[in-house]
């Protein structure tokens, strides 16, 4: 069955949005922090109507109960959360970054836990999307662990609220845009060639444990402890300054005393906490968790 068009929530000429629309909007919000201004209202509307051509749901009214009431209120709310992420990505994303956490950060982690123990790392990849972020960072640890970094092991957390993008990335293979950035070293080292696609070897994946998480989700995200880096790279773009404290504060009790963050370049802290510090890196910048105060839980 398909749906018709929802009662204009933009009409032609953008009058008053949709309240039905507006009220799905504030859901999104409160369950996963992703704020779509007025002017990404249209894309939201289109993924309503992709949503409702599958339910058979004919206006938003129709859908908004879907979403709250129904039965299937919850797995509606994972595929509607589906269709409105955006997962863009690459293999070796940003290389400026890569390289200062390669030569300088993991050293300064190791340097710090030098009394420690254990000589394990634990990494989180917060919003790995198709898990091209967390298995660069594993293919660079299996190189490091080779050398530097010998007799240390590591594991890596790559957590993203999309199911469809786990399962991509849970299975590993990937087409040329994904793979644009990879040197023949790593695609020879790492990858199994498919054909038209490059497979990830079962040694890199071997590192890598991918879940579904909500970065929302207050008591999911409480238990993510002892973490030596996080990287949550192009998430928070999506979120307002309120869902940015909100997570940015997890974070911070979610790092080991010594903890690095990297965001994506494009982001930044300021007027978000104070609780980190900014380390200038060549042409990167990372955060670092500050030894001044120690939130204890
Ligand atoms: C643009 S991708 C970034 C992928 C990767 N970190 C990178 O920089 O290449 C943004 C990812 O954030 C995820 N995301 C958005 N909101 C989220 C939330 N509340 N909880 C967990 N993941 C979220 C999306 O599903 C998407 O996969």
């Amino acid at each position: 069955m398909t749906a018709s068009a929802p009662s204009s929530a933009l009409s032609a000429g953008e009058a008053a949005p949709n309240p039905q629309l507006i009220r799905i909007r504030d859901l999104v919000y409160q369950v996963a922090g992703i704020f779509q201004p007025d002017n990404k209202l249209r894309l939201l509307e289109d993924r309503c109507v992709k949503r409702m051509e599958v339910l058979g749901a004919k206006t938003l009214r129709e859908y908004y109960e879907c979403l709250t009431v129904k039965p299937i209120r919850q797995a509606e709310l994972v595929s509607l959360l589906n269709e409105i992420t955006i997962g863009e990505t690459c293999f070796f994303r940003n290389l400026p970054q890569l390289d200062a956490l390669r030569n300088i950060v993991l050293l300064k982690i190791i340097e710090a836990r030098a009394n420690l123990p254990l000589r394990h790392l634990r990494i989180w990849s917060a919003g790995c999307s198709t898990g091209e972020e967390p298995y660069t960072l594993s293919m660079m640890l299996l190189e490091e662990t080779a050398s530097r970094l010998k007799g240390w092991t590591f594991e890596i957390l790559a957590t993203d609220l999309n199911e469809r993008s786990l399962a991509h990335a849970k299975h590993g293979s990937y087409g040329t845009y994904s793979t644009r950035n990879l040197t023949s070293y790593y695609r020879q080292k790492y990858f199994t060639d498919r054909g038209d696609e490059l497979h990830v070897n079962p040694d890199v994946k071997a590192h890598v444990n991918f879940s579904r998480l909500n970065l929302f989700d207050d008591s999911r995200v409480a238990f993510m402890k002892g973490l030596d880096l996080i990287m949550c790279c192009n998430v928070l773009i999506y979120f307002d300054g309120l869902s940015k404290r909100r997570v940015i504060q997890h974070f911070y009790n979610n790092l080991l005393a010594h903890g690095y963050l990297f965001l994506g370049h494009s982001e930044s802290l300021y007027g978000i906490s104070e609780d980190f510090r900014l380390v200038h890196l060549p042409s990167a910048t990372a955060y670092v968790k500050s030894e001044k105060r120690q939130v204890n839980r």
